[in-house]
């Protein structure tokens, strides 16, 4: 068992079809969660599942999950991740762990190979919250941190709801969210960031996922002429924003640490060269590994948007568009990755991501983990995210035998 190992061509090819189905002219691809695109692949992925003989449901929110039966019933040992992406996304990113547990799944029909608890491989909705928010929306409502209602309510910049969208593309499922439950989760994933690459290393065993907190502030201030409204007297929310963007850039580099901030949309009303805005809309992103710090980093954004309103004259309205604290993941699994990968030959670091995960809503819930591959160049959310064909079969390799010794064989 322990000399089992997938077949990488068979996975890259997987990974190179589901990457044709949204592609964008030059490479990297498109599917927005609820797209047509999202429904294509996910006919795709589906389609491969019931190929290898997966038992197929799909849940109230969308999220598909495939069982391969094991020698007694009960909870299977799962895999999987997310096969969204966002507008500017490349073909690894989520991608990767869901074909992942299918090539572990034909490695083993191939073999012959009953486990002991059934397994399974699931692709969930919307992780990525690019288009809806939260991210990890699909996983999050199975593992009951996020309220199936509100999410399915929740609406798209042209007021469509993922409810609606989700009967659209034919993936309103009928089961309960909660239907398959996990025995253990792991995920195979992207690094998507440097750490790897520099170190020269090929597995990463993750310890824990930062915490997330996004808000989206709406500014309302006044429009005007740009020529002969005197800079004195303008309420102006361009700036604003601008400086909303600015001030939680300055809070992270103050901080120091793990401490990031991100402000990726700004949206500007009537957005035009010589009209002082009236609107804007601007998002903040804030991540850090330690609770405490992340909730000062919130309670600086709030003073410095307070401050604002004083003084440029303005309203400002902040919604929270996600907030998840930092998880760890537990112990036992994450030696167990670091251990498996050694013992197939393996450089390995513990680290903590830096990205959200399907696998961090599982966490509290049942023994969760991750295995991290490099990332070149450590780039991800971009078109040019790539890692290599061997280092996608290091990281398949060890999930495989980290799902073997999970479920047992028979
Ligand atoms: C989700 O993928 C995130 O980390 O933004
Ligand atoms: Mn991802
Ligand atoms: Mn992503």
């Amino acid at each position: 068992m322990n000399n089992l190992r997938i077949d990488i061509d068979r996975l890259m090819r997987r990974i190179r079809a589901l990457g044709e189905i949204g592609a964008l002219e030059g490479g990297g691809v498109c599917r927005l969660a609820l797209s047509d695109e999202d429904k294509a692949g996910r006919d795709l992925v589906v389609r491969w599942m019931r190929e290898l003989g997966l038992d197929v449901t799909v849940d109230r929110i969308g999220n598909v999950i495939g069982v391969r039966a094991g020698a007694v019933q009960g909870p299977p040992v799962m895999t999987g991740s997310h096969i969204d992406t966002v507008a500017t996304g490349g073909l690894y990113d989520g991608n990767l762990g869901v074909l992942a547990g299918l090539e572990v799944i034909e490695t083993l029909n191939e073999a012959g190979i009953t486990t002991h608890h059934p397994l399974a491989v699931g692709f969930f909705t919307n992780e990525e919250g690019a288009r809806f928010a939260p991210d990890m929306m699909g996983s999050g409502v199975h593992q009951g941190a996020l309220s199936l209602e509100e999410c399915l309510a929740t609406v798209d910049s042209d007021g469509v709801s993922v409810g609606e969208h989700l009967e659209r593309i034919g993936y309103a499922g009928n089961v309960a969210a909660d239907s398959v439950r996990a025995r253990a989760f792991v995920e195979l994933h992207v690094e998507q960031g440097p750490v790897l690459e520099k170190e020269n290393i090929v597995i990463g065993a993750v310890t824990g996922v930062q915490g997330i907190s996004w808000t989206q502030y709406t500014v309302t201030g006044t429009s005007n002429h740009a020529g002969t409204t005197p800079m004195n007297l303008r309420h102006d929310a361009g700036y604003v924003a601008a400086a909303i963007a600015t001030g939680a850039r300055r809070i992270a580099r103050e901080m120091g640490g793990d401490q990031v901030a991100t402000s990726g949309v700004i949206e500007l009303a009537p957005n035009l060269v010589n009209v002082i805005a009236c609107r804007a809309r601007v998002t903040v992103d804030l991540r850090n590994t330690d609770e405490q710090a992340l909730q000062r980093a919130e309670q600086s954004m709030a003073d410095e948007v307070a401050m604002l309103t004083e003084r440029e004259g303005v309203a400002i309205e902040a919604r929270t568009l996600a907030r998840f604290a930092p998880v760890e993941f537990d112990r036992e699994m994450v030696d167990r990755v670091a251990d498996t990968a050694e013992a197939l030959g393996h450089s390995v670091k513990r680290m903590p991501s830096g990205a959200g995960h399907d696998a961090q809503m599982f966490a509290p819930n049942c023994p969760a983990a991750m295995i991290f591959v490099p990332s070149k160049d450590g780039i991800s959310h971009n078109v040019h995210e790539y890692t290599a064909p061997g280092e996608i079969r290091a990281g398949a390799d060890v999930l495989l035998q980290v799902l073997l010794s999970l479920a047992g064989s028979e």
